[in-house]
């Protein structure tokens, strides 16, 4: 498979003849009123359309403009959302007709990057508002138009990265038709909303991208939008000691399998230990300790694991067999994993 832009640059004329006979009827469809079109797309937000029909109209009716919204009072605005959840939405609204009262003479703003600047408004919404309503030919991207995309484009980055959605509003950006935007990005939601549905069970045979779409062509529709969390790292909290003994430092081999394997190492223990309990490990290796001198703290970050260290440089009197206690040329010469990087500096400036 190969990421394909020509292919988007296809969609448009495909796209609009489907939409012109199939798109959904919606109470805020009748209209280019930008307050209603971002009424409607912060209620549509998390929410189904099926379940913002009668929020949107008994809105409309109490609030039919953005004066109306700015000067409503909390309890009437709470009872106006009632039911449809992330209340933060209905106060970012009103703040935001404050803001357009104040700050833009009462009148919504046209300019995408004003758009933009309201409460609640991110990318998304200031691109639905600025093409439906003011005819820009600029992106609304949501998760439905991300797997359209995707799909049809055969891009195979994970959608959410930043960086990939980014670059698919780019791409879509690129292939709107200039003179039908808002209803360009209304037939990518549609499309995606009614036909190309997630969950490997997209209606293909009633799609009309279907014929330059790269996912239906490779059969690879349940493996496109690729959606891959980043896996949390581990965090591992070490007790690392430099234990200084008669110009020499004590090291110790890392087992011959996994993580740094075979590589030298100051010997650790797990956990964050405070200075008894670090001296009671150190008694436990047969080592006496003679002096504490300094307590240092590093971080080190694997592909799975983070390791969060603490350090104690000690003087020390003793044998232990598996430590071997190297001098200033012996430590040059041996392969300490960069995780000890701060130690070994250390080390390397005491002896
Ligand atoms: N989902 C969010 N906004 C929409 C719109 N304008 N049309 C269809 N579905 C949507």
């Amino acid at each position: 498979m190969t990421e394909n832009q020509d292919l988007l640059y296809s969609i448009p004329v495909p796209l609009l003849d489907w939409y012109n006979i199939h798109k959904r009827v919606l109470p805020w469809r009748g209209t280019r009123d930008p307050y209603q079109v971002w009424v409607s797309e912060i209620m549509l937000q998390q929410t189904r359309v099926a379940a913002v029909m009668s929020y949107y109209l008994r809105w409309m009716e109490e609030l039919p403009t953005v004066a109306d919204l700015a000067a409503v009072n909390e309890e009437k605005l709470m009872k106006l959302w009632q039911g449809l959840g992330y209340y933060s939405r209905a106060r970012n609204l009103r703040r935001a007709a404050q803001a357009i009262m104040a700050d833009f003479g009462g009148v919504f703003p046209d300019r995408w990057e004003d758009i933009l600047t309201l409460p609640g408004v991110g990318d998304y919404t200031a691109g639905a508002v600025a093409s439906i309503a003011f005819g820009q030919p600029v992106p609304a991207v949501d998760g439905n138009v991300l797997r359209v995309a995707a799909r049809v484009a055969g891009i195979s980055g994970n959608i959410l990265d930043p960086a990939v959605r980014k670059d698919i509003r780019a791409r879509i950006s690129a292939a709107m038709p200039p003179d039908r935007p808002g209803e360009f990005n209304q037939a990518l939601m549609d499309l995606g909303a009614t036909v190309c549905l997630p969950n490997g069970a997209p209606l293909c045979e009633d799609c009309p991208l279907a014929p330059l779409c790269e996912a239906n062509r490779l059969h690879l529709q349940d493996k496109l939008p690729v959606r891959e969390k980043k896996k949390s790292r581990r965090v591992e909290d070490l007790t690392v000691y430099l234990l200084l003994r008669d110009g020499t430092v004590a090291l110790r081999k890392r087992p011959d399998t996994g993580l740094l394997a075979g590589l030298w190492e100051f010997p650790h223990t797990p956990g964050a230990l405070a200075e008894d309990a670090a001296g009671s490990a150190v008694t436990a290796w047969g080592l006496t300790p003679l002096d504490w001198q300094k307590k240092l703290t590093a971080r080190h970050v694997f592909t799975h694991v983070e390791w969060h260290m603490t350090g104690y440089v000690l003087s020390v009197r003793g044998e232990n067999r598996d430590l071997f206690w190297a001098n200033r040329a012996e430590l040059e010469q041996l392969a300490v994993p960069s995780a000890f990087k701060k130690f070994l500096e250390e080390a390397k400036a005491l002896l």
